[in-house]
């Protein structure tokens, strides 16, 4: 079976720093861990109300760790020239609300989503890979489809959110018809989002699946263990 990729999310890293905005903890030296760890790419996602990551960590981690860079982002003009400036290996269009506590859910998509082509096109025209975050929904999956995206990553919020209850098996099978659509499309398998060190075996397993990003359970166990440890149980818990 091919080796599932994982991308490991640093925001909460820098969400610690910022509570006192000063230099540590070190979101270059988390990233420079994690790689270390058996990441295989570093993931940040830069919000509009920069609540964690700062355009600097971007473009500190982009100039000073070799490594793959894939920045979370939403579909607008400011994110979209940050990109092509910092160039990331790859970006994950993401909805975004001033008020949410984290991503919720994935992209809404309308009947025409002109901004989102204009936006994907423009990244892909500059080189990078372009994902875009998707419920498990094969109407959504089509459309992302259609507005030529490489990669989908399917959100996998209503699937963690159900571990232990009765709806963990039905959301495990919409993520895995899901996941058999975007191969049919031959778009490249992404997943994602309140994945823990209990629930990502059977994501990491669904056939096809390219790479996990996990942030939040890999950073809180940190607290714990440290980085380096957290990050490479859950590589352990994904073969
Ligand atoms: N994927 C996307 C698109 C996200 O927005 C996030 C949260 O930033 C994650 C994955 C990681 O989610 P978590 O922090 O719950 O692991």
């Amino acid at each position: 079976m091919k080796k599932v990729k994982l991308g490991v999310n640093i925001d909460h890293v820098c969400t610690v720093r910022q509570a006192r905005r000063e230099k540590n903890p070190d979101p270059v030296e988390a990233a420079r861990v994690a790689l270390a760890a058996g990441a295989e790419m570093i993931v940040m996602h830069l919000r509009a109300d920069r609540r964690h990551v700062q355009d600097a960590d971007v473009e500190r981690v982009r100039a000073e760790v070799k490594g793959m860079l894939h920045l979370e982002m939403a579909a607008t003009s400011e994110m979209e020239k940050f990109a092509l400036k910092t160039k990331p290996d790859s970006v994950c269009l993401v909805p975004e609300s001033p008020n949410e506590v984290t991503t919720q859910g994935g992209i809404k998509l309308s009947g025409k989503n002109a901004e989102l082509e204009r936006v994907i096109k423009s990244l892909s025209g500059a080189g990078i890979e372009v994902a875009v975050f998707t419920d498990p929904e094969p109407e959504a999956i089509r459309k992302v489809h259609k507005l030529g995206a490489d990669s989908i990553e399917l959100c996998t919020s209503a699937y963690s959110s159900s571990w232990g209850k009765k709806l963990q098996a039905r959301e495990l099978e919409r993520l895995q018809l899901a996941s058999f659509l975007v191969k049919e499309l031959k778009m490249g398998l992404h997943a994602g989002h309140g994945l823990d060190y209990y629930n990502v075996g059977q994501v990491a397993r669904i056939e096809g699946m390219d790479c996990l990003n996990i942030g939040y359970a890999i950073i809180s166990r940190a607290v714990f263990t440290g980085l380096r440890s957290a990050v490479a149980e859950m590589k352990r818990l994904m073969q």
